[in-house]
């Protein structure tokens, strides 16, 4: 990859269209300032149309075509789509789903992960591409599979998921302590009785319900891993990713895919898919994928799929309004992207996808998107180096974790209580603040920020708790929420009380706590100078009823039998202080409690905030770039210091700037 190039481009389908089309394509591409396509990460069967048989003619034509244009290409390895001739030849490798139906084929992920077999086919496909293209001119990387997910549960997946427990705990007895499969007499004798959790079990045994979902993971990061080493092997020159599927999804630990790869992707659809219910884009949870997203590794990362028109399988979404494709692209980049590559070029004629648009339309028009995208490339012509080089910096830190998020899908706790959604609600508070969030794995080092927030960390081991105890020790301040420090490493509730392993750094424990009924809330009252002038602000979900062993009371709550009864806490802990925060809140709850915090913590915000006016900031140096993006259906005013350069019309500003609906405006600021 070269570190001096931005990046765009678009996801390229050559395969589904006449070769006589190519170089108009091509043509077209660089007309819009695209300089990458992403290729044949669905095209198996065109690779190897029959087994042993490669015919990688029509993609060396495709790269000449695109090479003659100036354009260089990501190749997919096709693992995601196996073709016909291989599963109707193999029917063992289709997935079985956790009701124990297997799949049939018909749509792409049928495969088993696990399955030595489709390991093979892999291999060899993978290698024999990896051969081919390694010196090809304009091949830089690699894209593994596409959006890895779906769990399995065949035959091969049950061995190998005890195989997985025996590396793990080492002995059965082990297991059956750590599990405490006493309970309801699941006391396991033998490796190959234990099963893995389908629905027709019933509800699993917590530790077998977190414990399958993390072999689960593993099992497509050593799938993953195989590929990995192949490229590695043989195309050292070129970089690897996978395209992930943003803060949403929660199936894999994404931080233990990325670790190994060069750079994160990820792919970017505003309106998703358009389900019933969705309503209207919100860009604070765009906001938190890219977050999430550049906190896999800590550092920036790309679009693999960025939003190019409506889309939709069986229905079709609304239209983009004129700017929101560029809007939403640019936010891409606030937030830390280093390269955006559009999904898809030519809307399909044909296939599931029928209705997922393109830059083109249909009949290969140049449409209205294609016309907008072409300007943002003629902008990033222009403004490509001086985005190449910054990075993201942020004061604070929300914690996510995978295997809270896993143990939370085994038992939510709350019908209402969403792990992911809660980390949105808190997130979102930040956001509307205009404050810089990393979202970041538990073990990360944060002694580089202000405030640390752990939102209901539920799995909590020695070492995560030590760090944070470290980190509070060292002058910073964590933020914890009711669920953190339930359980241990198997998830088995810990014999301590809550919030267990951060009881101490917390000056608090739990002394009863209360799972309320839908619908229903509670309220509390803050007593400090600054919040007590606060109406009481409303609970919600859950409720606990604490216990300050050292900590100062903040808050308490005012009804029912715990009016008066402590529901947030400050604890000095070391140089630092820990805030436990007893309930969840509505967003006026934390409104408030982070305004206190910013305030005393010194945090600093990009901007005043204006209502769906989003300012985010990228550094290098002592140069910054600070990105307004006006994400209303209205032009918005907004105030900035006097003569800094709009850099995407080089025009000198004003204190007072007319931004237009959709509107972006990058400023380039040396302090
Ligand atoms: C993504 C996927 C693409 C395409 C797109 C639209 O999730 O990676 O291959 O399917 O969605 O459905």
């Amino acid at each position: 990859m070269d570190k001096s190039v931005f990046y765009f481009g678009v996801d390229y389908y050559p395969e589904q269209w006449p070769e006589n089309r190519w170089s108009e394509d091509a043509r077209l591409m660089k007309e819009a300032g695209f300089n990458i396509v992403r290729l044949a990460e669905f095209a198996w069967s065109r690779l190897e149309p029959k087994e042993g048989l490669f015919d990688f003619d029509w993609l060396d034509h495709v790269l000449e075509v695109l090479h003659e244009q100036g354009i260089v290409a990501v190749l997919g390895t096709p693992t995601a789509s196996p073709p016909p001739w291989l599963m109707s030849q193999h029917p063992e490798l289709f997935r079985v789903r956790d009701d124990g139906l297997q799949v049939s084929f018909g749509n792409r992920r049928e495969y088993c992960p696990n399955h030595p077999l489709y390991h093979q086919y892999s291999r060899r496909i993978v290698s024999v591409m990896a051969e081919h293209f390694n010196s090809y001119p304009s091949v830089i990387g690699w894209q593994i599979d596409n959006e890895f997910g779906e769990r399995c549960y065949c035959p091969v997946c049950v061995a190998r998921f005890q195989e997985w427990l025996q590396n793990r705990y080492g002995t059965l007895e082990k297991l059956n302590t750590c599990w405490g499969t006493v309970f309801w007499s699941h006391v396991y004798t033998d490796w190959t009785e234990v099963p893995v959790p389908l629905t027709t079990g019933g509800a699993p045994n917590p530790g077998l319900g977190l414990d399958f979902r993390r072999f689960v993971s593993d099992s497509y990061l050593a799938y993953q891993q195989m590929q990995v080493d192949i490229l590695r092997k043989t195309c050292p020159k070129h970089f690897v990713t996978h395209n992930f599927m943003g803060f949403g999804y929660e199936g894999l630990n994404y931080y233990d895919l990325a670790r190994t790869l060069d750079i994160v992707s990820w792919d970017n659809y505003p309106l998703g898919f358009w389900q019933k219910d969705l309503t209207v884009v919100d860009p604070s949870v765009l906001a938190l994928s890219h977050d999430a997203m550049r906190g896999l590794k800590q550092q920036n990362f790309w679009i693999m799929e960025q939003q190019a028109g409506p889309s939709g399988w069986e229905t079709v979404s609304p239209n983009p309004h004129p700017g929101e494709l560029r809007l939403w692209a640019y936010q891409s980049i606030a937030h830390g992207a280093d390269g955006v590559v559009f999904f898809r070029w030519r809307t399909a004629r044909f296939g599931t996808e029928q209705y997922w648009h393109g830059l083109l339309d249909h009949n290969g028009q140049l449409s209205r998107r294609y016309n907008e995208i072409k300007g943002m490339g003629a902008e990033l012509c222009k403004i490509g180096d001086s985005i190449l080089g910054t990075s993201v910096k942020a004061q604070v830190a929300i914690i996510q974790s995978y295997d809270s998020r896993f143990a939370f899908q085994v038992q939510p706790n709350h019908h209402h209580f969403h792990y992911s959604d809660h980390i949105t609600h808190l997130y979102q508070t930040l956001f509307r603040k205009n404050i810089t969030v990393d979202v970041v794995a538990p073990e990360t080092d944060l002694s580089g920020y202000k405030m640390v927030i752990a939102p209901a960390l539920h799995i909590l081991t020695e070492s995560i708790a030590s760090g944070l105890a470290n980190y509070v020790r060292e002058g910073g301040t964590l933020v914890v929420t009711p669920r953190t420090g339930v359980k241990d490493d198997s998830n088995a509730v810990v014999n301590q009380s809550l919030p267990g392993l951060l009881a101490e750094v917390c000056g608090v424990t739990v002394a009863e706590c209360d799972s309320l009924i839908a619908g229903t809330s509670q309220s509390i009252r803050f007593n400090v100078p600054g919040l007590n002038n606060l109406d009481p602000l409303e609970a919600r979900i859950w409720v606990d009823i604490l216990a300050p062993a050292g900590a100062e009371v903040l808050a308490h709550y005012t009804d029912d039998y715990y009016a008066g009864r402590p529901a947030v806490t400050l604890n000095k802990h070391g140089k630092g202080q820990a805030i436990y925060v007893g309930t969840f809140g509505g967003t006026a709850l934390y409104q408030a409690l982070f305004g206190w915090l910013v305030e005393r913590l010194t945090i600093t915000s990009v901007s005043t905030a204006l209502e769906g006016v989003e300012v985010a900031e990228r550094w290098q140096g002592n140069r910054r770039l600070m990105f307004f993006l006006n994400h209303t259906t209205v032009a918005q005013t907004i105030s900035l210091p006097a003569g800094y350069v709009n850099i995407l019309e080089k025009k000198t500003l004003g204190r007072q700037v007319t931004m237009a609906p959709y509107d972006v405006i990058i400023l380039s600021v040396h302090e």
